[in-house]
C-alpha cells in the first residue's frame, strides 16, 4: 500500500543561515525560484525535505519548519567547489542555457557530482517510508532518480527539471551524457518546463541509449517512464496579500518619493546571472537615453541584481562587467542625485520585492534563456490594480504563458529599444487589458495547480494531489 507521504530532495533546502542583529545564528528562507516553488505545499502533506544547508561546515541540525521536516545533507568544502560550483553550475548550467557562456567540461567535477549525488540518493533513501513518495528536484541532481531506484524499488521518484532542457546537438557535448540520461531515467515521471525541452529528452534517449521513445513516454527495461511538460508557477494569493499590505503600500510611495516622483520607474530583478540579459538591457537603455528618448528626470531605471554564485569566475566576470557599465552610464548621462540607474546588488525581503513590484510601472525581464522565470509571474501578481506592463524575452519559458506580455527578443538591441519605447509609449486601457489577460491566467494556473498537476501524474493514487486542494 503506498503511503501518502512526500520526500522533496533539492540541492538547498528552503533555508540559509544568517546572523541576527543579536548576533545570534538563524535561519532564514533562502532565495531561489525552487524554495519559492514549493514551499508553500509542503504544509499541506507529511514530507520531508532532503538537502544541503549551504554552508561548509558540519551539518546543522535543523528543527521543523512550518510542519517540514529538514534533513541536512553535509557537503565539504572539495564537494561545493567540485559539485555545486564545478559541474552544476560551470558546466550543465551554461550548457543547459543555450551554452550563452562557454560550459567547462573536467573529470574531477563529474567525479563529485557522482560522489554527492550518491550522498543525496542515500538521505532520501533514508528518509522516505515504505512506498513513499519521492520528488528530486533540478540540474544538481539528475543522477540521484537512478541511484534511488537502485536501492528502494518500492518508492514512486518524481524527477523535476527547472532550467531549459537543451536540444540534441548541444547536450551532445557533454562528455558524460549516457549517464546522465540514464540517471534521470531513473524516475517514473520526469517533468520539464516546457514541452520543447521533452521533445528534447525524448529525442535524446533515442538517440544516445538507443531506446523507443515519444514525446510522453520512453520504455527503459520493462518500465514506462512518463515524461511532460509542468510549467512552474508561484503562490499567486501570498503575492497579492502582500502587496495589498498597509506597509508595503505605504512603502511603495515612500519609494516613488524617493526616486524622485519620475513619470515612469522601470524595474528590473534578476539574480546576477550571464543568462539574465542584464548587459544586453543596460546597453538599450542607455542608447535610449544617448537618443533623446529617454529623458533621466522622467523615467528612472531600478536594477536589482540579487548575489548569486559569487565564487564562480563567470559570476565575477560578470559582475564587473555590470557594474563598469552601470558606473559608466550614470557618469555619463545622471546628474547630482539623479542617477540614470539605480543599482542595487543585495538580498531583498518579500515586502520590499513587492513594494518595489508596486512602484514598476513597466518591469523589464529580459533574460538571454531562462527555463520559466518567477518574477516575471511575481510582478503579475502584485499588479492588484490590474496596472503595469510586463517587457518579457520569448527566451523565457513563461513567455509561452504570458502572450499579452510585450515579447522582445533581447539579443536584437534595436528590438528592445523599440519595445522599451513602445512600453513607456502604452494606453493605460490596453496596458490593463494585457495586465487582466496575465493575472486571469496566473490565477488559475498558480503554484497549486503546477503541483497537483505534476503529482496526479506522478501519484497514481491520488492522495497526494487531494490533499493539495
Ligand atoms: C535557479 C535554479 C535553482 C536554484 C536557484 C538559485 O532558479 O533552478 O535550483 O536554487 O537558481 O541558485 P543557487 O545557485 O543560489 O541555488
Amino acid at each position: 500500500m503506498r503511503q501518502s507521504s512526500l520526500v522533496v530532495v533539492s540541492n538547498r533546502l528552503p533555508v540559509d543561515d544568517s546572523v541576527a542583529p543579536d548576533g545570534a545564528c538563524e535561519w532564514r528562507r533562502s532565495p531561489g525560484g525552487l524554495v519559492t516553488a514549493l514551499h508553500p505545499l509542503l504544509q499541506h502533506v507529511p514530507a520531508t525535505w532532503v538537502g544541503w544547508a549551504g554552508g561548509t561546515g558540519p551539518a546543522p541540525a535543523l528543527s521543523d519548519i512550518d510542519g517540514v521536516r529538514m534533513h541536512t545533507v553535509p557537503l565539504s568544502h572539495d564537494d561545493v567547489r567540485n559539485h555545486y560550483e564545478g559541474f552544476a553550475n560551470s558546466t550543465l548550467w551554461p550548457l543547459f542555457h543555450d551554452a550563452v557562456e562557454q560550459p567547462v567540461y573536467h573529470r574531477r567535477w563529474w567525479e563529485a557530482y557522482q560522489r554527492v549525488n550518491q550522498r543525496f540518493a542515500d538521505a532520501a533513501a533514508q528518509a522516505a517510508e515504505p512506498g513513499a513518495t519521492v520528488w528530486i528536484q533540478d540540474y544538481h541532481l539528475q543522477l540521484v532518480p537512478g541511484l534511488l531506484r537502485a536501492q528502494r524499488p518500492d518508492l514512486r521518484i518524481g524527477f523535476f527539471l527547472h532550467v531549459p532542457f537543451p536540444p540534441p546537438e548541444l547536450f551532445m557535448q557533454l562528455p558524460r551524457r549516457a549517464e546522465l540520461l540514464n540517471g534521470m531515467l531513473g524516475a517514473d515521471l520526469v517533468g520539464f518546463q516546457r514541452a520543447q525541452a521533452a521533445h528534447n529528452f525524448a529525442q535524446l534517449a533515442a538517440k544516445v541509449l538507443n531506446l523507443p521513445a515519444t514525446d510522453h513516454r520512453i520504455a527503459v527495461q520493462g518500465r514506462e517512464v512518463q515524461i511532460g511538460a509542468f510549467p512552474v508557477s508561484i503562490d499567486m494569493t501570498e503575492m497579492e496579500a502582500l502587496a495589498r499590505r498597509p506597509d508595503v503600500v505605504a512603502r511603495a510611495r515612500q519609494l516613488r518619493h524617493d526616486l524622485g516622483d519620475p513619470q515612469h520607474v522601470i524595474l528590473s530583478v534578476d539574480r546576477m546571472d550571464y543568462t539574465k540579459g542584464i548587459e544586453q538591457r543596460l546597453k538599450a537603455y542607455s542608447e535610449l537615453i544617448a537618443d533623446g528618448h529617454v529623458k533621466v528626470r522622467d523615467t528612472v531605471m531600478v536594477q536589482v541584481a540579487i548575489p548569486s554564485r559569487e565564487r564562480v569566475e563567470q559570476y565575477q566576470v560578470l559582475r564587473d562587467r555590470v557594474e563598469r557599465e552601470v558606473g559608466r552610464i550614470n557618469g555619463e548621462f545622471g546628474r547630482v542625485g539623479e542617477p540614470a540607474i539605480h543599482y542595487l546588488t543585495q538580498h531583498f525581503d518579500r515586502a520590499e520585492l513587492a513594494a518595489l513590484y508596486r512602484v514598476a510601472d513597466i518591469m523589464a525581464v529580459t533574460p538571454l534563456r531562462d527555463g520559466m522565470n518567477l518574477v516575471a509571474k511575481e510582478y503579475v501578481a502584485a499588479r492588484v490594480d490590474d496596472s503595469g506592463i510586463l517587457v518579457l524575452s520569448e527566451f523565457a519559458g513563461a513567455a509561452a504563458e504570458f502572450s499579452q506580455a510585450y515579447q522582445v527578443n533581447p539579443h536584437d538591441l534595436d528590438g528592445l529599444k523599440l519595445t522599451l519605447t513602445q512600453a513607456l509609449r502604452a494606453s493605460p486601457s490596453d496596458s490593463t487589458n494585457r495586465m487582466r489577460g496575465m493575472r486571469a491566467h496566473l490565477r488559475k494556473h498558480d503554484i497549486r495547480a503546477w503541483a497537483r498537476a505534476y503529482l496526479t501524474e506522478l501519484d497514481e493514487t491520488g492522495t497526494l494531489a487531494a490533499r493539495l486542494t
